[in-house]
């Protein structure tokens, strides 16, 4: 009998946190290390939400929580989706996890059965395999094209859905590739959508905020609410106010998926940490400047480092979003 789970062998250990604790490791001994590794902003953390942890530890916020989201962080991101978004949610329909990757993770745990089957263009993020796998489902990448900003086109997936098709995972602006939809390519691919009501879409909002050019976001939910019924929305605090080691995701969808994903964190992490949910609740109510300035800051960077690579020999499409460049490297 084996002692490790037949399970164990259908995920392979993220290739991103990998490199990161290289990195960590080398800067450990003495070496002058750059680390490309995992996505973070290299910000701190705006000075007020610190001190609101603080407040919220000295203030007793050292106790578990309600499993998915204490009332106060949950009124703050329906608060974010209605001011951002233009999008109505009620507290139960909001799940609060340990990072964005939670609640995918959750999300995923809670949908699939063997071999149901999620749509993920690429390039993707490198988890959304690895998680689909996980959770017993088949990944089925959908390739795009360069010349096509690596937008998913809609024929492209009317062509992908199959009777097992569960999930379409939307990711914009996009990990690694800065791809983003503007609302009327997303109700596009809705219109696909409409003619498969079994399909659900998650989407990624994670770099809502890192948008260039004087771009306007856009998210399923809003450009397609007549896809509400079979959305999730997930977002979160990592990238937008440079709050990743706080580990503060969030989703919001049907109320039914909400409490699913519920019922399976109170059997593994019971809840996020107390104190990382306090400081969320500074970081999405209090000033935002700094999330605008930030942004500004980045997209100075990708301007800086666009010709240089293309003078090293990796020329590079300009990124629309995230803080990511997508060389070509086949040269
Ligand atoms: C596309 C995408 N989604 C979700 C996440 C998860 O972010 P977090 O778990 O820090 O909220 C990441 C992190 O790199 C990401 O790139």
């Amino acid at each position: 009998m084996a002692f490790f789970a037949e399970r164990l062998a259908r995920v392979r250990p993220s290739a991103s946190s990998g490199a990161a604790q290289r990195a960590r490791e080398l800067r450990a001994a003495g070496r002058d290390i750059v680390n490309l590794g995992q996505g973070e902003p290299d910000f701190p953390t705006p000075e007020h939400v610190i001190e609101a942890a603080a407040r919220a530890m000295r203030g007793g916020a050292t106790k578990y929580t309600d499993t998915d989201g204490t009332p106060e962080l949950k009124a703050a991101i329906v608060e974010k989706f209605r001011r951002e978004n233009g999008l109505a949610f009620e507290p139960r329909q909001i799940s609060v996890g340990a990072g964005g990757k939670q609640v995918i993770f959750n999300a995923l745990m809670a949908t699939l059965d063997p071999g149901d089957e999620v749509l993920i263009p690429a390039p993707h993020w490198v988890s959304y395999p690895e998680m689909v796998a996980f959770a017993h489902g088949r990944p089925v990448v959908l390739p795009t094209e360069e010349k096509c900003d690596f937008k998913l086109a809609p024929s492209a997936l009317e062509a992908a859905i199959t009777p097992r098709t569960k999930w379409l995972i939307l990711n914009a602006p996009s990990n690694p590739a800065g791809t983003t939809y503007t609302a009327d390519e997303l109700r596009a691919l809705a219109a696909v959508l409409e003619r498969h009501p079994r399909v659900w879409v998650m989407s990624d909002d994670m770099y809502e905020h890192i948008l260039f050019d004087g771009r306007r976001f856009a998210t399923l939910a809003q450009a397609a609410p007549q896809l509400a019924e079979r959305t999730l929305t997930v977002n979160g605090v990592s990238k937008t106010y440079s709050m990743t080691g706080w580990r503060i995701g969030f989703g919001a969808g049907p109320a039914e998926l909400i409490r699913a994903m519920a019922t399976l964190q109170s059997q593994s992490t019971a809840n996020p940490s107390s104190v990382g949910q306090a400081a969320a609740v500074a970081a999405l109510t209090g000033p935002q400047e700094l999330v605008t300035s930030r942004n500004a800051e980045f997209e100075r960077r990708r301007d800086a480092l666009l010709p240089k690579l293309a003078a090293a020999g990796l020329p590079c499409r300009k990124p629309a979003g995230a803080f990511y460049l997508y060389p070509r490297a086949h040269g």
